[in-house]
């Protein structure tokens, strides 16, 4: 089979570190075409990569319609991932989203059945999944290891994380704040680990307290009157089940957190994710005794095969390449996004009326 030809659209920090630059050496694929609506960026791109045959588009639509191109990449703010799938699903393309799927549930619900009817293939960007920790703990689960599963902890607290680049702070474009940055991984991670994406009811809160503390940030100062997003959500989601998956997710919070991670508990078996790479501490009882131990790999990166932060970005973009060729689902597909923006649409809901917040489930439709 050729090459699978890609063109990205949103050459900002996830279009070129995780996209552009696995395109541009990858062996399957080929980067045919780029599009940023800040000319200037898709301009660097071309530059830094230097570029020969790579069309520069403007206008996300073109690029879509450009029969050099298989499949899209949509690397933009989140609030643009539903009309650009859309318009790439209408021209018969394979789309790569980056997470979160999309801002409402109506429109993750319509992106998921547009590719289905379209037969064309909708993944979704959790490179995390591809953790060497993260698969063996959901080995565990699958053989029944951990036992029953429920209970869940999904966390995303960054003492100081502010993201002052792009919209991020812009309700209107990215949807929200922490919820619709961090908390999406998060939440992934955590129902991906349970094997369990069926929510049924939230209880949440948001916060805005700390919007004009902007002293530390390690992405830099930003200005208090432009942000209208919260900084901080707090959920207790009940899933089909009866198991309970606690959200917490703060990118500015007085508390030593913990970026990205999950914890889940099984009756026979608990696990948790450290640091960046995901480390796994699987906690259970052997010989009457408790004992506590990381799969040894997971503490090697040097041992290969081994995927962690630096690897799992790579990792899922072969995935989706060999996904289009195979003529296979992706190992995370546009579905899976579906409960995760239930289940923040639904904390906002509850935060502003208080009350629980009943969730339909779209994810077996
Ligand atoms: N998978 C991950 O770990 C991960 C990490 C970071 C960001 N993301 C996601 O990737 C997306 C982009 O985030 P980012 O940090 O790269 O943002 P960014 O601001 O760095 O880049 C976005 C780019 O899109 C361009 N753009 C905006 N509107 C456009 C339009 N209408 N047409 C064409 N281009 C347009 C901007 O000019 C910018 O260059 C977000 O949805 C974010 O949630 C995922």
């Amino acid at each position: 089979m050729e090459k699978v030809k890609c063109g990205v659209i949103g050459c900002g920090w996830i279009g070129e570190l995780k996209h552009i630059s696995y395109l541009v050496n990858a062996e399957d694929a080929q980067l045919t075409a780029i599009c940023d609506i800040d000319a200037a960026a898709a301009d660097k791109i071309i530059k830094k990569f230097n570029l020969k045959d790579v069309r520069v588009y403007t206008d996300y639509r073109e690029l879509c319609a450009d029969p050099q191109v298989d499949a899209v990449h949509v690397c933009t703010p989140n609030g643009y991932h539903y009309e650009m799938t859309m318009c790439a699903i209408r021209h018969g393309k394979h789309v790569f989203c980056e997470k979160p799927l999309a801002t409402r549930t109506e429109d993750a619900v319509r992106m998921v059945e547009a590719a289905k009817n379209a037969g064309v293939k909708l993944a979704l960007g959790h490179q995390r999944r591809f953790f060497s920790s993260v698969q063996y703990i959901r080995e565990m689960v699958d053989r029944g290891d951990m036992g029953e599963i429920y209970y869940g902890k999904a966390l995303d607290a960054r003492r100081r994380g502010v993201p002052t680049w792009g919209a991020y702070m812009d309700k209107e474009i990215n949807g929200g704040g922490i919820l619709f940055d961090g908390a999406p991984h998060s939440l992934d991670l955590t129902m991906y680990l349970m094997n369990n994406f069926r929510p049924v009811a939230v209880q949440g809160k948001v916060y805005t307290k700390m919007r004009g503390e902007t002293a530390g940030n390690p992405w830099g100062t930003w200005n208090p009157d432009q942000c209208d997003v919260e900084d901080t959500g707090f959920a207790l989601i009940t899933m089909e089940n009866g198991a309970t998956i606690y959200l917490e997710a703060a990118w500015l919070i007085n508390m030593l957190g913990i970026a990205n991670s999950s914890l889940i508990c099984g009756t026979k078996a608990g696990a948790d994710l450290q640091g960046e790479n995901g480390v796994a501490r699987i906690n259970t009882i052997v010989n009457d005794k408790m004992v506590t131990f990381s799969p040894e790999y997971a503490d090697m990166p040097n041992v290969k095969p081994y995927i962690g932060e630096a690897e799992a970005g790579d990792v899922q973009m072969k995935d989706w390449i060999d996904a289009i060729r195979e003529d296979r689902e992706p190992f995370v597909q546009g579905r899976d996004g579906i409960p995760v923006v239930q289940i923040i649409e639904a904390i906002y809901e509850s935060s502003r009326t208080g009350e629980t917040v009943h969730i339909t489930n779209h994810y077996d439709a």
